[in-house]
């Protein structure tokens, strides 16, 4: 089997983008109870950042000064349809539409070593699903030590703008033989691979290897491999000034989880599973600006945090929860769902194996 003709892109090309739950008696968490409408979602990015109030690293300020003079995130007034802004002033929309970086996770397979048989089949679905999304950045970070042959061919054949990183999950963190996938926080390793690259710390294996430059203006999104995303989402984070939200269907044993809104301000959360975790958020539902994540350069996903409080280990550097920025109509609309994929039962396959007529080991799957 021949691998796919690569279409890398030749010139840096910003024009295609990309980006997961728990169970319990129902409450909603209140950690403001103001009904005020306050001005806070329409603040520009500056004030949102500083707000978030945590210390300053070295980077701080930098996305600032670059950004100096560009167009206010959020447009203002009601939209035009993407195609009409386009066709109108095709290079100047062009250079206000932010970048979406979404960083995507590869899930530890059960065995080390051994890829999930679904993998491809995922990639495919997700790479597709962000060919319908303009200027995105696809960084998929693949948990091996190395890229693999099928990832990097399937990379090369999207058409996207991506980078390739690779970071093996320490076996200490592996999820074992039999064990239920939510005894330890999976991709933290990968999620956190993507953070170091966008703050300029190289090592990229395939695709675009430089950082985007000081000043971009992006927006990163933690994508899983088997979610489903509405391309709409896409469109409601591409505005995000610090970190905005909105709820995820089909996840913590609910219809939906999400932030409650009123007057546009988050009040509270709408969840079943541990309500008193500091953002009772699912990694799908939020999405935060590359600005931001360089302000701050000690974000990071904690390893080491306890179930469900992977989201939080992140968010609680870099915002402070009445900040969060609803999305998706207030937070009426879900645009992603937490589905998974069914792990195939593989018994005849390993029938004709034994036999020695098992399926041909060179048709990549
Ligand atoms: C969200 O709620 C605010 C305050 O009630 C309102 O002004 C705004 O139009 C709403 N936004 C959407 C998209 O429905």
């Amino acid at each position: 089997m021949t691998s796919p003709t690569p279409v890398v892109p030749r010139t840096r090309q910003w024009d295609r983008k990309l980006p997961r739950g728990k169970g319990g008696v129902q409450t909603d968490r209140k950690w403001a109870q103001t009904g005020a409408a306050s001005a806070s979602s329409q603040e520009p990015l500056e004030t949102s950042v500083r707000r978030a109030g945590h210390g300053a690293g070295p980077l701080q300020g930098r996305g600032f000064q670059a950004g100096g003079g560009r167009e206010p995130l959020v447009p203002a007034g009601p939209r035009l349809p993407r195609r009409r802004r386009r066709r109108g002033h095709e290079a100047e929309a062009e250079e206000r539409v932010p970048r979406l970086l979404p960083g995507v996770d590869r899930r530890p397979p059960l065995r080390a070593g051994a890829a999930r048989l679904v993998q491809k089949a995922e990639l495919v679905r997700l790479s597709q699903t962000l060919s319908l999304v303009p200027r995105l950045h696809w960084l998929l970070v693949e948990d091996a030590e190395g890229p693999t042959p099928l990832v990097s061919g399937l990379l090369a054949a999207s058409g996207l703008l991506f980078t390739h990183l690779a970071v093996l999950t320490p076996k200490a963190q592996r999820l074992r033989e039999g064990e239920p996938g939510w005894v330890r926080p999976r991709g933290v390793e990968q999620r956190n691979r993507a953070l170091d690259w966008l703050r300029s710390g190289g090592g990229a294996v395939g695709g675009e290897k430089d950082p985007p430059p000081p000043g971009t203006q992006g927006v990163v999104y933690f994508a899983d491999d088997d979610n489903t995303y509405s391309r709409e989402l896409f469109e409601e984070m591409r505005w995000t000034r610090g970190v905005s939200v909105w709820p995820v269907g089909l996840v913590g044993g609910l219809r939906f989880e999400g932030p409650r809104v009123q007057d546009g301000r988050v009040v509270g959360f709408h969840t079943a599973w541990e309500p008193n975790r500091p953002f009772p958020v699912d990694m799908a539902g939020f999405a935060i600006a590359l600005s931001l994540l360089l302000a701050k350069p000690n974000a990071r996903f904690d390893a080491t945090a306890p179930r469900g409080h992977l989201e939080s280990s992140l968010l609680s550097h870099l915002v402070d929860p009445k900040d969060l920025e609803p999305r998706a109509a207030n937070c009426t609309r879900v645009l992603v769902w937490h589905t998974r994929t069914e792990k195939p039962k593989m018994k005849q396959e390993e029938q004709l194996q034994r036999q020695g007529h098992g399926s041909d080991p060179a048709v990549e799957v």
